[in-house]
This record gives C-alpha cells, sequence and structure tokens, in this order.
C-alpha cells in the first residue's frame, strides 16, 4: 500500500473542523472509510477526487433530533437528509421508537404516524438495529427507544393512567435489553397522549437500567407553554436522579402568551448546568409540527394540514379554510382530519432565534418523513441555519454554526470518531458553498433540496454529488460506547 494514495482526496478546499477552530485551507485523504490525512497533499494521488476550491469542508451534520425510525429501512436513501449535508440522524426521539413493539399490536397516535403497513414488527431493539445493520441506509443512525412505545408494548391500549409497579418492571426489563443492544438513551414524550398519565417517579423507574452506562435522557417536556418552566424543572430532577445526562428535545415557547419567555427558560438552562449535564436542541422555525390536535392552545393560531388519512386532499391547505368551507369551527375540522399532521404557527421569531444563538443549542431538525406536505424542516433545517441564521442573519460566525450541528451534537450524544474532522476519524464530511448554501423547502414547496451543497460523504462513500444521490448506502449503527 502506497501511503501516498488514497481512495479519496478531497483538493484545495478551506476546513472548518467541527470544533469550532478558526478555519484553514487544507486537502483531506480519505482511505478505507477514514480520514488519513489533512494537510497539504500535492503529490498525493488518489482514485477519485474532489475539486474542493472555494468551498468549505466541514464534517457530515449530525441530526440531533429525527423521526427516522421507519424511514431508514423504507426509504433508506434518505434523500431528504443527505441532501442537506447529514450524515448521521438520532433516532428514536419524544417517546417514540420502532422497537420494542408486539406482533399485530394496534398503535396509537402520535405512534402511527411513522408507522407504514410494510413496516417490520421488532419485538426487540436488538432486532431493529440487526434490520439496519443488514439493509443499510445512506446515513448513520444512533437510536434510543422510546418511552410511549414502551408504554404501548407493556399496557396495550389502557394508557390513560399511571403504570403499575408490574408494567413498569416491564418497561425496565425492555430498556435494559435497549441498552445491551446498544441503544444511546431513552426518550420520552410526556406532551403526548400515551404519555401524559406518566408520573415523573414512572419515568425515573422505568429509566434505571440508563444509569450504570450514563445512558442519555432525551425528552419531549410536558409542557412548552404556559408550564414549560415546571417542565424543564421535572427533566433536571430526572436527570438528577439517575445522575444521566439530558438533552431537551426541539426547545422552544408556545403561544402569545408565553412569547420572549425563551429569556427565562435559557437563564435558568444556563444555571442548572452548573450542576448536571444538559444539552438542548432547536429547529430554525417558527412553526412547529405535530399529530393534528384539536385543543385549542395548538390551533389557535395559522395551521396548515401536513397530512390527513381521511382526507389526503386536505394536505397542503390552511385549517381555517378547510373549516370555512365545511361550515365548522376549526376543532370540529382537526378532529374530522385526524388521524394525520399539522404544522402550528406558535412561536416567535425573537424566541428562535435566542434559543438558535445560545452557546449549547444543537441543531436537530425534528422533519417527520411522511407525506407530500411535510414540514419544510425535513428538507431545509440544515442549510436554513448555515444560509438565513449564519450568513444573511448574522447570529453566529460560520465557525459555530457548524460546530452546533457537529462537534457540540457528537459530544453531547456521546458519538466518538464523529463530529470533527481529524486523523482517524470517520470519513463523514459535507463540501459546500458558504455564499450560496441555502434552503430552497418553503410551506408551500417542502420537499425542495438545498442548493449549495456540492458533495456528501458517508463513511468515505460519496454519496451526494451535484445535487444527485450517488446511490451510495453506506451508513452504519452507531452504538453506545462504540
Ligand atoms: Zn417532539
Ligand atoms: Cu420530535
Amino acid at each position: 500500500m502506497n501511503a501516498n494514495h488514497y481512495d479519496l482526496l478531497i483538493r484545495g478546499g478551506t476546513v472548518i473542523d467541527g470544533s469550532k477552530a478558526p478555519r484553514f485551507d487544507a486537502d483531506l485523504g480519505i482511505r478505507d472509510g477514514r480520514i488519513a490525512a489533512i494537510g497539504d497533499l500535492a503529490g498525493a494521488s488518489a482514485d477519485e477526487t474532489l475539486d474542493a476550491a472555494g468551498r468549505i469542508v466541514a464534517p457530515g451534520f449530525i441530526d440531533s433530533h429525527t423521526h427516522d425510525d421507519q424511514a431508514l429501512l423504507g426509504q433508506p436513501a434518505m434523500a431528504f437528509k443527505v441532501s442537506q449535508g447529514v450524515t448521521t440522524v438520532i433516532a428514536g426521539n419524544c417517546g417514540i421508537s420502532a422497537a420494542p413493539l408486539r406482533e399485530g399490536m394496534a398503535l396509537p397516535m402520535p405512534l402511527t404516524l411513522m408507522d407504514t403497513p410494510d413496516t417490520p414488527r421488532f419485538t426487540r431493539f436488538a432486532d431493529y438495529l440487526q434490520a439496519l445493520r443488514h439493509r443499510p441506509a445512506a446515513v448513520n443512525v444512533a437510536a434510543m427507544v422510546g418511552h410511549s412505545t414502551l408504554r404501548a408494548t407493556v399496557m396495550g391500549d389502557d394508557l390513560d393512567r399511571a403504570a403499575t409497579d408490574a408494567e413498569i418492571a416491564a418497561m425496565r426489563a425492555h430498556v435494559e435489553e435497549a441498552m445491551q443492544a446498544g441503544a444511546i438513551g431513552l426518550s420520552t414524550g410526556t406532551f403526548y397522549p400515551p404519555a401524559v398519565k406518566a408520573t415523573t417517579e414512572e419515568i425515573i423507574e422505568v429509566s434505571r437500567p440508563l444509569s450504570e452506562r450514563k445512558a442519555l435522557y432525551v425528552t419531549h417536556m410536558r409542557d412548552e407553554a404556559d408550564r414549560v418552566l415546571e417542565a424543564l424543572d421535572e427533566t433536571f430532577r430526572i436527570g438528577r436522579a439517575l445522575d444521566v445526562p439530558v438533552v431537551v428535545s426541539h426547545h422552544k415557547v408556545m403561544n402569545r402568551a408565553n412569547h420572549g419567555k425563551s429569556a427565562g427558560t435559557l437563564a435558568y438552562i444556563r444555571e442548572s448546568m452548573r450542576h448536571q449535564c444538559i444539552g438542548l436542541d432547536c429547529y430554525p422555525y417558527t412553526a412547529g409540527s405535530t399529530m393534528i390536535r384539536a385543543d385549542r392552545g395548538m390551533i389557535e393560531e395559522r395551521t396548515l394540514i401536513a397530512s390527513s388519512e381521511p382526507h389526503p386532499e386536505m394536505a397542503g391547505r390552511e385549517l381555517a379554510d378547510i373549516a370555512a368551507e365545511w361550515g365548522v369551527d376549526r376543532a370540529e375540522a382537526a378532529r374530522r382530519l385526524q388521524p394525520g399532521t399539522a404544522i402550528y404557527f406558535l412561536m416567535d421569531e425573537a424566541d428562535v432565534q435566542r434559543i438558535l444563538a445560545f452557546d449549547e443549542t444543537m441543531v436537530g431538525s425534528d422533519g417527520i418523513p411522511v407525506g407530500d406536505k411535510p414540514h419544510p424542516r425535513l428538507w431545509g433545517t440544515f442549510p436554513r441555519v448555515l444560509g438565513h441564521y449564519c450568513r444573511e442573519v448574522g447570529l453566529f460566525p460560520l465557525e459555530t454554526a457548524v460546530w452546533k450541528m457537529t462537534g457540540l451534537t457528537a459530544r453531547h450524544f456521546g458519538l466518538q470518531g464523529r463530529g470533527s474532522l481529524q486523523v482517524g476519524h470517520h470519513a463523514d464530511v459535507v463540501i459546500f458553498d458558504a455564499a450560496t448554501i441555502s434552503d430552497a423547502a418553503s410551506y408551500a414547496q417542502p420537499t425542495l433540496p438545498a442548493q449549495g451543497i456540492d458533495a456528501v460523504i458517508v463513511n468515505g462513500l460519496v454519496t451526494w454529488r451535484d445535487g444527485a444521490h450517488t446511490g451510495a448506502r453506506g451508513g452504519q449503527v452507531i452504538t453506545r460506547g462504540a
């Protein structure tokens, strides 16, 4: 083997290495799926060379918050992620995971959202990870087990109550199995009906197997509106009781009366960080998206229908227009459209910017890979942070923007050998044009790929190039501590 020969050589680019350090000019040599050299490689040869002159060469982006559990198997090209420069996704968020499930069991909302008729049922977490290894997707995945999924598996459809001691023990056994299989943590979604009645104590007792491994507790909190501070308090209490790091998912403050509250939530987060390990993520939009809800707090502002099982023809339309057309109020229209997903304009731009700019905030899309009219965050999150919020608004330097989607995320989620460009690390790389990178996806046209991304490399394989997928599927399953 010639030490001066590489599988892939990226020439003439400007490296932003994912550590927040200032950029520098360097070539990058890749061999056997790893970064083999960074520096002046003028004399080197390679099987394939990419010209990166005038471009940024950065670590592949890590999507800290996804619902890609089923899509990784059903849509393994993962174009909606790869096209943005994403090379790794964290799955199993908001209490929802693809395993463990019982054969033939009916799933409650919102678990049904990600489910497709041809999705296999994995009774053990190990079986899910094994399926991903057998049929690799185009991106790497690290997965968590979801508390709502555990509740549905153990408690059936009798979910509108706290779990009994026996049920808690059964859920804990599933968590232990998931941990042994390599899950990186557990997520909850106490905002959602299947887990609303779960007590703090239930969550702590179910999550006990996290403690000895220092695995993550990640949460879509009980409340992101009037009682957001109490919800943060519960989250931190659980983290301390288990002595594990916590991640507050898609941090936001919803509803007009709460606009501006992020100043207080961030101050509380920062203060609490002095005593325990806390992370948070955020997507760069003022609208959220989740299952169709009929409660006033959710639909009092502009609401767009993203998908509806009984009325697929209403995808992309305003709830208010549908209600008027049907001659009913919005709540009734929402009920008739269920089950499905909607987009809710409940946040304030100043809060979004304050949270995004907070130094410890990671970027996570929370994209829902379902239907033709998804929230544009599914295709646009990462280029939107780099183009709109970094270049146009000037919220932070490019080095910081990249760090929020690479090095910081790898640190919080314990992803070793990824998230920064270093010799020996996995060769997950994105090459982009800092002057033109932008999100094309909009609420009206949500599935347009980003602009300004030249190439995306996953474990050394060129997976996206010049606006097209190469068909490569080199994603790996990342397990805790691996
Ligand atoms: Zn969520
Ligand atoms: Cu989510």
